[in-house]
């Protein structure tokens, strides 16, 4: 209910681990192989050619590596790196400020893309198109405007929410990559790497089991993986074991699938109080306690990929799967799902391999 806390906070921390945890460059990137090829061919051809690389979109939910992939493109274009966030640039001024600045080759990342303010998103437009930048120079009757030339930059702009981007923002991006959930054999990897750059033993079967319980998001196996460095190290031998692993996200009551308080809840409040939807995400904001944006940003896209909800016009619906996961039976002849249409379009998926030009 109101008040309940994850114990794992899904905001980037910015902490010092988060950092030497980043892979640097394409190569240490583990996982999502379309795009990282989709992204090395670009990349080389504009090496090839001298040129900035096009603008680039990443979007997929929180903690899958668009920050990551941000730094490793500019580090890959040998450009400098200059990360920003749509909601903090609120004048002009700060943007013909960070734009003046960037150099040929540079990176401009732009984080939650979708929330730059509607003035500052059309002042963007000529910036990306033909790197020119206008401005007004002096006061009232002496006040004329004047073009700007700016060097050829690369924007990387990065959004959970790619359906909230405006069709003229979207159609400025050479490229726009989905990041999708990692395989499980691919977090079992990016465990193994985070524990040998924490210089943690760590066996196999500790490392799947933490795998396992991460969601297929790297961020959050490796928020996981230091929980269990705690646990090993006080209870434990300080060895990361399967032992070690199970119990401390049991501890943290992160269930076997990697569902936690907050994920669990949400299930049992659409199934014990509206009987399994549908339900408007406005009712489930209230009755959690959570904002819209987080349920619909950070928990809903993971229970969508395990088969748990879905998103129809009408509203959320618990699946059977969720029903019994959460140890209820699921009504006979209960919501009719398969009918309810699904609302994706109202969310379009922007992914276009064509570049949306
Ligand atoms: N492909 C990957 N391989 C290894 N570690 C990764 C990968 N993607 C993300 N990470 C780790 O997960 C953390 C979160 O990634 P980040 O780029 O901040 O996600 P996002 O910006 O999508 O929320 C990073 O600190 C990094 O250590
Ligand atoms: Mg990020």
């Amino acid at each position: 209910m109101p008040g309940i806390v994850s114990p794992l906070p899904r905001e980037e921390d910015g902490g010092k681990v988060e950092q030497t945890l980043r892979p640097s460059t394409l190569g240490e990137f583990i996982g999502q192989a379309e795009l990282l090829a989709q992204l090395e061919l670009a990349i080389a051809a504009a090496r090839k050619r001298g040129e900035a690389l096009d603008h680039i979109l990443l979007f997929g939910p929180p903690g899958l590596g668009k920050t990551t992939l941000a730094y490793i493109i500019a580090a890959e274009m040998g450009g400098q790196m200059t990360a920003t966030s749509g909601p903090v640039i609120e004048r002009k001024d700060d943007l013909a400020s960070l734009l003046t600045d960037l150099q040929t080759g540079d990176v401009l990342f732009i984080d939650e893309i979708h929330r730059l303010n509607r003035v500052i998103e059309e002042c963007l437009y000529p910036a990306v198109e033909d790197f020119k930048f206008d401005i007004m120079i002096g006061e009232g009757a002496h006040a004329k405007s004047i073009k700007l030339k700016l060097k050829p930059f690369t924007l990387v702009g990065a959004t959970t929410r790619s359906g909230l981007l405006t069709a003229p923002l979207r159609t400025r991006f050479g490229m726009a990559l989905r990041l999708g959930f990692y395989s499980e054999a691919d977090m079992v990897k990016i465990v193994l790497r985070s524990a040998a750059i924490l210089n943690l033993e760590t066996e196999e079967a500790g490392a799947i089991e933490i795998a396992r319980r991460s969601r297929g998001t790297p961020r959050i196996a490796n928020r996981l993986l230091r929980r269990v460095r705690d646990w090993a190290e006080v209870k434990g031998d300080g060895r990361v074991t399967a032992e070690a692993a199970r119990a401390a996200l049991d501890l943290l009551q992160v269930d076997s699938l990697g569902l936690d308080p907050m994920d669990r809840l949400l299930l049992e409040v659409l199934i014990d109080k509206f009987g399994g939807g549908p339900v408007g995400i406005n009712t489930m904001a209230v009755a959690t306690g959570e904002s819209e944006d987080t349920i619909v940003d950070v928990f809903e896209p993971y229970l969508i990929q395990i088969g748990f909800l879905k998103r129809t016009t009408r509203g959320r619906v618990a699946t059977p799967l969720a029903w019994r996961h959460l140890g209820r039976t699921p009504p006979e002849n209960g919501q009719d799902i398969e009918n309810v249409q699904d609302a994706e379009d109202a969310e379009p998926d922007l992914f276009n391999p064509d570049g949306a030009n």
